[in-house]
């Protein structure tokens, strides 16, 4: 286990493969915990992810009222609020996610109750306009009381109204916000998206028995006014997290003689675009879809063979489907022949970190071509990584992990500070770096 250590050490690693097992999707469990609060009753959640992300949430339920704990054999019990959530007295710490302050804001926004959100330096500077207008529209008060828009918020909520609006950025945390919110409005609300975005929400609504309607890029959904849908516990199982994943799937795609399984993986298609741009890179991508349904998530198992990848373009309606891969994409590019261009990407300058410019500043030190655009970058590779001293992770885990991936491709070792962040999503990562052979310190 590496878990606290602040720096690592990652060697050139000439060969690696094996199976994973994938721990439980981040953007699922948040859904989950905040579903399982709402429930009446008892719920049992197999595979829910234990990161720091995600037990923030858990941890703001029970703040709201509802009870949990996880067995030695990491299933976790949730005891519901059957919607009668408590007024918090101190404000809900949500620590680095986006997520869960987004859609923790939609629920809260329903409920006759005024609550106060924060979260760590990187989340108190993420934009929040994009949730308080729509929550406003719908009759929440939002307060945003950090500067030009950024958290804490303060949301005093209940008597909402369904509404009409055109969801101005391609985003399923806004969208998933406001089809919480209208969990507890009167009246319907149809929420037409720019492009599309995950829909894990939309799919637990459904298979929790929430009624909703999809028509392309519009989703329509009927409140249940102001004591919210009476939901019943019931077992929930997560599937694999596919961002996890492919971080494996990336450490091997660019060696010929390397494979790799990820096992029990989610293949939600609007989550997947990374296999189309790893096969139009001329890596071998073999899936087996185990199950799936409208409703219920599809999972299965992944397989890549390395190639010598060539570069791509990625961009337009593939951007949401692989928006947190796309520091990884932009590893990628430097370890192919000729030029990668990742565009139609602005959205990544608001995450954990800027993601261009920290990611297109880092392949800069390390020696990568790399030119770095208002909307994404391009790259051109293959690159012959230089020895650095040390290269920062700007506190973000997608941009630690994927640098973690670039050194197994290095000529020596190459040191990443500020790791702490990985345990945000996904804590098996190093161990799972080892598990497929790579050197690690
Ligand atoms: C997420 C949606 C995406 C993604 C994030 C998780 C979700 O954010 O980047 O990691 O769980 O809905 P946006 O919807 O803001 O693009």
């Amino acid at each position: 286990m590496i878990p606290k250590s602040q720096s690592v050490l990652v060697h050139p690693a000439a060969r690696l493969g094996g199976t994973l097992s994938m721990s439980g999707d981040k953007s699922i469990s948040h859904r989950v915990a905040m579903l399982a609060a709402l429930a009446k009753g008892t719920s049992k959640v197999r595979n829910f992810l234990q990161s720091e992300d995600c037990l923030n949430t858990l941890h703001a339920m029970e703040r709201l009222g509802a009870r949990s704990f996880f067995t030695d054999d990491g299933e976790l019990t949730i005891q519901g609020t059957g919607g009668k959530f408590l007024e918090p007295v101190d404000p809900l710490d949500l620590g680095n996610s986006g997520t869960g302050m987004r859609l923790l804001a939609g629920l809260l926004a329903g409920l006759p109750i005024t609550a106060e959100l924060t979260g760590d330096e990187s989340l108190r500077s993420r934009p929040m306009n994009r949730i308080k207008e729509p929550l406003e529209k719908m009759g929440a008060v939002v307060e945003l009381l950090g500067e030009k828009g950024r958290p804490p918020i303060r949301i005093r909520g209940g008597n909402l109204k369904g509404m009409d609006y055109a969801i101005p950025v391609a985003s399923a945390q806004v969208k998933s916000c406001i089809l919480l919110a209208t969990l507890f409005a009167e009246g319907t609300t149809t929420v037409t998206e720019v492009l599309p975005t995950r829909d894990h929400t939309e799919r637990l609504f459904l298979n929790a028995g929430i009624q909703l309607e999809v028509d392309g890029l519009r989703v329509r959904m009927k409140g249940y006014g102001a004591k919210g849908p009476k939901l019943k516990a019931r077992p929930w199982e997560v599937p694999g997290d596919f961002s996890s994943a492919a971080y494996a799937l990336a450490a091997v795609a660019a060696r010929p003689d390397s494979s790799v399984t990820v096992s029990g993986v989610g293949l939600n298609p609007r989550r997947t675009a990374l296999l189309d741009v790893l096969r139009r890179m001329n890596a071998r991508v073999e899936v087996a879809t185990r199950s799936g349904t409208d409703e219920a998530e599809p999972f299965g198992d992944v397989t890549v063979s390395g190639a010598r990848l060539t570069g791509t373009t990625v961009g337009g309606g593939e951007i949401p489907a692989l928006i947190d891969e796309l520091p990884l994409v932009a590893i990628l590019g430097a370890l192919a022949e000729g030029e990668t261009v990742i565009r139609d990407a602005r959205e990544l300058r608001v995450k954990e970190s800027d993601r261009i410019t920290c990611m297109a500043n880092n392949l800069k030190l390390l020696g990568v071509d790399v030119e770095e655009r208002e909307d994404g970058m391009l790259i051109r590779g293959p690159a012959r990584l230089q020895p650095v001293a040390g290269i920062q992770s700007y506190g973000d885990h997608r941009i630690a992990m994927s640098l973690a991936v670039l050194g197994l491709y290095g000529e020596g070792p190459v040191c990443i500070h500020n790791i702490a962040c990985v345990l945000t999503s996904y804590p098996a990562f190093w161990d799972h770096l080892i598990a497929l052979g790579a050197h690690v310190e």
